[in-house]
């Protein structure tokens, strides 16, 4: 427990990342183990052989992806949850009353109903997913879940920035990727609304059924919101399902001068996102909230004499969690994300979020202030896209990764328009200005002498 303690408290000063040596792959595919060893000789094989290759997204110097930092109460709440080792598939235990009121907060933070449903996954992907087969229940009944989806025409629409595990739920599904129709992006990255109506009108006439809009909020190549009053007025006219994948820009609900962004949210059908990410609670949590409990149950819920609810003992307290989702077993994830959000309170967690974003906006000034980096995309939250002048995509890709190997930095990579871009998000907590100007510096001695 002390070390780990250290270990936070003493991330900078060790490297991001450490590449792991062949040696210390190459242990990893030795056979099962015959017989068990001594718990202080399991613990160095854990200093030697573990602790120093993860992915380093605890350091204040990691800016790659989306990844949250974590926090040291969701740790050691996740050692609490080890010790009751509750399974949170059901029954009737404080497990399941916590995690209700997990939802019911994240429920009106975004401004949804009191009574949405929701149940806690492990990330976005299944969240997105998870909504998609609600949106199919929605517009298929239980014929599809007793007879798939047949033949039936139904498209989904969302903007070309959508997160590829969306195009993964509609392939998952049964509908295929492509009935997936992606709508281009207006100038600010953000799904263009006239085209959207016309691809819908375009559809209707060659004999679809539009079923399914996907709001994203925050997207994750640059960060954009989508206009969700837009899109949620459209879902209405349309009668489709309104659903929001807001996997890290739904935290921005917590910080007052971000929360316009997320203007019309509270009206979705549905919606995915992290604590893992800006609420820095430990991995894995994710959320899906969905506004018609009735929905939400008769998507998932199944009767078996094994799983039979009761109307008391401990096979009480109906609805269970494994009938709002895909898990029976699941384990008391709800603890960390409570005992964060109790420990810290939603106004530091919106301080979080301003932090970042004043940290992009920096980054974003220092880019616009050098002759040598370009800003290739607005920066509407806490992520940065740049490139450098006259450098190559290939030329980009390697300094990304001289920088991580280094372990200096871990910045992540996209694609803008065509060009490879260096990508920083901004969502942990520990970062600080010093750690941007750093990067801005090192990138700059860099491209120097290239
Ligand atoms: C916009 C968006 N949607 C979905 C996801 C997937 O979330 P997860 O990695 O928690 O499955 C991400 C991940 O970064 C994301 O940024």
């Amino acid at each position: 427990m002390d070390d780990m303690i250290y270990h936070l408290a003493g991330l900078r000063d060790g490297p991001v990342w450490r590449k792991m040596p062949p040696q210390i792959r190459e242990s990893f595919s030795a056979g099962l183990p015959e017989t068990g060893i001594a718990p202080a000789d399991l613990y160095a094989e854990f200093q030697a052989r573990i602790q120093p290759y993860v992915t380093g997204n605890t350091h204040p110097r990691f800016f790659g992806w989306v990844h949250g930092g974590g926090n040291a109460v969701s740790m050691l709440a996740e050692l609490l949850a080890g010790a009751m080792n509750a399974n949170c598939g059901g029954r009737d235990h404080v497990g399941i009353a916590v995690e209700r009121q997990v939802i019911a907060w994240a429920a009106a933070m975004l401004g949804m109903p009191a009574a949405t449903s929701g149940v806690l996954l492990t990330g976005s992907s299944m969240a997105n997913f998870c909504a998609l087969l609600c949106a199919r229940y929605q517009a298929l009944g239980d014929a599809a879940r007793t007879n798939g989806i047949g033949d039936a025409k139904l498209t989904a629409y969302a903007s070309e920035a959508v997160h590829r595990c969306v195009t993964g739920a509609m392939d998952m599904a049964g509908f295929g990727a492509a009935a997936l129709r992606k709508i281009p992006l207006d100038n600010s990255f953000r799904i263009d609304i006239d085209a959207l109506r016309r691809r819908i009108a375009e559809d209707r006439a060659a004999g679809f059924t539009p079923f399914l809009i996907v709001g994203t909020a925050g997207s994750v190549d640059t960060g954009a919101f989508d206009d969700l009053a837009a899109l949620g007025q459209i879902a209405r006219g349309a009668k489709t399902w309104f659903h929001v994948d807001a996997a890290f820009g739904a935290l921005a609900a917590l910080s007052p001068s971000h929360a316009p962004l997320l203007t019309g949210i509270g009206a979705a059908d549905s919606v995915a996102f992290d604590f893992h990410k800006w609420a820095q609670v430990t991995y894995d949590a994710g959320c899906l909230l969905v506004r018609d409990p009735a929905v939400h149950l008769a998507t998932f819920a199944q009767t078996t004499s094994y799983l039979a609810a009761a109307p008391r003992g401990l096979a009480g307290g109906e609805p269970w969690p494994c009938d709002l989702g895909p898990d029976l077993s699941r384990g008391f994830r709800a603890l960390k994300i409570w005992m964060t959000l109790t420990a810290y309170g939603a106004e530091a967690l919106g301080q979080v979020v301003d932090n970042s974003c004043a940290l992009a906006q920096h980054l974003a000034e220092r880019i616009k202030n050098s002759n040598r980096l370009e800003l290739l995309a607005p920066v509407s939250l806490n992520i940065v896209c740049f490139g450098i002048a006259g450098f190559s995509n290939d030329q980009t890709l390697d300094l990304v990764a001289d920088l991580q190997e280094a372990g200096l930095f871990a910045p992540s990579t996209t694609t803008i328009n065509g060009r490879t871009a260096i990508r920083a998000a901004i969502v942990n907590h520990r970062t600080e200005q010093h750690d941007i100007d750093a990067l801005v510096d090192e990138i700059l001695v860099r491209t120097a002498m290239a």
